[in-house]
């Protein structure tokens, strides 16, 4: 058996001996949403810990562990903690969580991230839908001998972020009275932030948010048939748009003043996917 499809196919049974869940909606949460818990009704726990192989993260306020439950009457699992490839992971391991999610019958893939504005019209706290990524810049996780048991070598990513998923969240937005810019989304490695003229390469490129995750994530979902949509919280106005150096410390302090509508857009966002989800 093909060994990234062996590893992930160890996890899947070691969590089927400990949860008897079925999620519909699978949601990683990002810098902010980190007690996004606290607004589902939780059923159980897994320590990622607890699956032999599994990538556990290394960077602070990034605990580790799945958690099942319902919010707004849809069964979720939420990632509170993912791994990033800067942490020096296979590119393969950092995207084992999400497939995961994908095998424990989770239709939806929610990413949530926070992201460095490189859109002018941007300001730090405002929340970005992600209409498409740019994955370029980072290691593709399909790389290595296709997982046929996933999905086929050469995936399509005509439509990444699911136009239904989008507008339905655009309506939750609108709804909740939270204003929600829209954009695209691209990875670099990390870990350090970019310079400012590689911020004016992405303004010409069109991208309009950087992070250091979410894009492999997406495209491993895709590659299984999962539909996946997005949302980035601009923890701060990339490097060379302001005066300001860059720190992590400045990220985690917006993430956490912008989550309260975060989570407000999430909930509500998850409300709509459950009633489109049989
Ligand atoms: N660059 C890359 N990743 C980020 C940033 C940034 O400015 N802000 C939050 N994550």
């Amino acid at each position: 058996m093909n060994a990234v499809y062996e590893k992930l196919n160890k996890c899947y049974e070691a969590f089927k001996q400990k949860v008897d869940f079925q999620p519909k909606v699978a949601i990683v949460l990002g810098s902010g949403l980190g007690d996004f818990a606290s607004s589902i009704d939780v059923a159980c726990e897994l320590p990622y810990s607890e699956l032999e192989g599994f990538p556990v993260s290394t960077v602070p306020g990034h605990a580790g562990k799945y958690i099942f439950g319902t919010l707004e009457g849809v069964p979720v699992v939420c990632m509170q903690g993912r791994v990033h490839f800067y942490e020096g992971y296979d590119i393969t391991d950092v995207v084992l969580p999400e497939r995961l999610m994908g095998l424990m019958g989770a239709k939806v893939l929610f990413l949530t991230n926070a992201a460095g504005g490189v859109n002018y019209n941007f300001k730090a706290g405002d929340l970005m839908l992600i209409k498409d990524h740019i994955s370029s810049f980072i290691r593709n996780p399909l790389i290595g001998p296709n997982v046929e048991e996933l999905g086929t070598r050469f995936p399509d990513m005509t439509e990444v972020y699911d136009r239904q998923l989008c507008s339905l969240i655009q309506e939750a937005a609108l709804e909740q009275g939270v204003a929600l810019k829209e954009g695209v989304y691209a990875q670099f490695t990390g870990p350090s932030f970019e310079t400012p003229t590689e911020i004016r390469m992405c303004r010409t490129l069109g991208i309009d948010a950087v992070g250091m995750s979410t894009v492999v994530e997406a495209i491993a979902a895709r590659h299984m048939g999962m539909r996946v949509c997005g949302v980035s919280c601009i923890s701060n106005l990339a490097a060379g748009m302001t005066m300001k150096p860059l720190s992590h410390a400045e990220v985690q302090e917006t993430a956490d003043m912008a989550a309260d509508s975060f989570k407000k857009l999430v909930r509500a966002s998850v409300k709509k996917f459950g009633d489109i989800l049989e």
